[in-house]
């Protein structure tokens, strides 16, 4: 796969229809097989045919574009949960995946997890490559969030905060960095603050370590990714070439 999600190999006739949403591969067989896929203006019915980057698909006379690895821009509303399809154990909950209807790829999945009420920036792809290096410890890549919180905060719990605390792991969390979002006096009760690991509820467990409660949680940006601030929550969009570029790019540098 290349950074800007093109297909770089030859693959079978049915796994492109298939790939692309055509139907199941069963499905596909029968389209073949029925004469309703040319390519290149040909009607092929060898399901096997390989076919590459220059040839032209098409069923029923659509021409069916192939795209490897998909990437959206999500702004999570509360109440639908960071998980793909195959994720949930409930078929009634509602996943974030199921907000993209663009979607042309059925193997989506988020990059990462928010909780259930959290909202704001969630990076949708099918890319493991990238997600998995994203999402890896050692690349220390940073996600900052704006937390509003029942209590507010002292200077000096900004800064117990930004050198790592105890919230009840193996390890203290590492250091981060916090500011006061505008417009206020100490005790501040609304605040950015961009942390470089992914626990589970860590905001929310590094404000309860100094007596406070995360009341309203958003994330903003996760490396070089910001979000869309026109997009309102539950919009999406795909992401640009340039942002798809600047992540790559974040990750080799390091
Ligand atoms: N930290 C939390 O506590 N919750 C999130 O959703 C993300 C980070």
């Amino acid at each position: 796969m290349t950074a800007s999600g093109e297909r770089d190999t030859a693959m079978r006739l049915d796994k492109y229809l298939c790939d692309m949403g055509a139907g199941t591969r069963s499905e596909v067989k029968k389209l073949i097989a029925a004469g309703r896929v040319t390519v290149n203006g040909l009607p092929e019915k060898n399901a096997g045919r390989k076919v590459e980057e220059r040839d032209r698909v098409a069923l029923s006379g659509e021409e069916i574009l192939y795209t490897a690895c998909e990437y959206y821009m999500l702004n999570k509303p509360a109440g639908v949960i960071s998980a793909s399809r195959a994720d949930l154990r409930k078929q009634e909950e509602r996943c974030v995946v199921d907000l993209i209807d663009s979607r042309k790829r059925k193997d989506l999945f988020p990059v990462g997890r928010l909780d259930k009420d959290t909202v704001g920036l969630l990076l949708i792809t099918n890319d493991g490559q990238l997600a998995h290096r994203l999402l890896s410890p050692k690349k220390h890549v940073g996600k900052t969030y704006y937390a509003e919180l029942s209590r507010g905060i002292s200077r000096e719990d900004m800064e117990r905060l930004s050198q790592g605390v105890d919230i009840g792991d193996e390890k203290p969390t590492l250091p981060c960095s916090l500011r006061p979002a505008e417009g206020q006096q100490e005790p501040f009760s609304r605040i950015y603050i961009t942390i470089c690991e992914g626990r589970f509820h860590q905001i929310k467990r590094m404000f309860a370590a100094v007596g406070s409660q995360v009341t309203r949680l958003k994330r903003l940006a996760m490396g070089p990714l910001r979000l869309d601030e026109s997009l309102p929550e539950g919009g999406y969009r795909a992401l640009t070439q340039t942002e798809i570029q600047a992540l790559y790019n974040s990750l080799t540098v390091k």
